[in-house]
């Protein structure tokens, strides 16, 4: 059997920093579906023979044994959940469509692509439709974020009281979304393509022991409920505000863990003055936001985009490496190929 899925990658607007068990998050999150920055994996399920190893995996065309054994880890750890797993070998293909070095978290597309092959195989199998939400349970064992990048424009993940259906164990799709925001654009600014300073495992972990973690778990629950209500209603400036209060406060975490870790460069400073200077001068909606790294993503409505990218090329350029900027969009999930 053979099964290949494109899934893209998503930008947290209210970011998931801290969990618990088996990939429990200790606040909800909130995220931007992307549309450009994707993975595409093929997974052929092959006969088990004695001698066959459990896990081929080839990135971009070459064997990549380190790779390959996170997803052995992986998939072995989800014998409990697909009763065939244990079965079969599997030979897995995978490439993005950005390149490996552009410093992007490639784990939410990766494991949301190689989830929804696997859920695929389930379903087929057990002879039933495609579930959405079991592809992000599964892809969430992966790596938490990656349960955002498997359906809808704007995804919750994390139990809250206030929304129907929301969980811990995988991401739902925002029901309704103002139109100001249906067609909104994130320009990626690559600032360094170097590897990052701190894997996302360690930075979860270091918030068990974090001064602030109750105040910023708080916080998360309140900004989830007030992004999802700004979201709603059209409120462009409470979306950009919150969306840059989220962001300092993930690199304020870092800064103030132990060990510290300053994850931005002097030029994603740079670029966050600028945006704001631009914000103010000119009146366009244009907010900023950041991984657990130092590039910086830009988001706005798409009738901003003409101006917006003129002020890029402009004045952004000069502080990204060799002057990259991954122009990304909206995106709904994961496809069938
Ligand atoms: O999915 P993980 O374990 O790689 O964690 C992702 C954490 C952030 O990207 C920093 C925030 C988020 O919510 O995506």
């Amino acid at each position: 059997m053979q099964v290949s899925y494109q899934a893209p990658s998503n930008i947290a607007l209210v970011k998931y920093w801290g969990k618990r068990d088996r990939q429990i998050p200790m606040n909800p999150s909130v995220s931007m579906t992307l549309a450009e920055c994707y993975t595409e994996t093929k997974l052929t399920l092959l006969e088990k023979t004695s001698d066959s190893s459990f896990v081929e995996f080839l990135f971009d065309g070459v064997e990549n044994n380190s790779f390959a054994q996170r997803i052995e880890k992986y998939l072995d750890a989800l014998s409990d959940k697909l009763d065939w797993i244990e079965k079969y070998s599997f030979k897995i293909e995978s490439k993005n469509s950005f390149p490996h070095s552009a410093g992007i978290a490639s784990s939410a597309s990766a494991f949301a692509a190689l989830a929804s092959c696997l859920e695929d195989i389930d379903a087929k199998l057990h002879k039933r439709t495609f579930d959405y939400r079991k592809a992000s349970f599964l892809a969430r064992l992966g790596s938490g974020s990656a349960s955002r990048s498997i359906q809808g424009k704007f995804m919750l993940w994390g139990h809250d009281p206030h929304i129907t259906n929301s969980s811990n164990e995988y991401a739902i799709a925002l029901d309704e979304c103002h139109e100001v925001f249906e067609n909104m654009k994130d320009a990626i600014l690559i600032i360094s393509s170097a590897q990052k300073k701190v894997g996302s495992s360690v930075g979860h972990n270091l918030m068990n022991g974090h001064l602030f973690k109750e105040l910023r778990y708080q916080q998360a629950r309140d900004n989830f409920n007030d992004m999802i209500q700004a979201l709603k209603i059209g409120d462009l400036d409470a979306f950009g505000n919150i969306l840059e209060a989220e962001a300092l406060t993930l690199h304020a975490l870092m800064m103030t863990s132990h060990p510290s870790f300053i994850l931005m460069e002097p030029q994603s400073l740079n670029v966050i003055n600028k945006v704001r200077q631009f914000r103010k001068e000119t009146g366009i909606p244009l907010y900023f936001t950041l991984d657990a790294g130092p590039n910086v993503h830009l988001l706005y409505p798409d009738h901003f985009a003409d101006k917006v990218e003129d002020f890029i090329k402009k004045e952004l350029l000069l502080f990204c490496e060799e002057d990259r900027v991954i122009y990304d969009h909206i995106g709904m999930g994961t496809q069938r190929k």
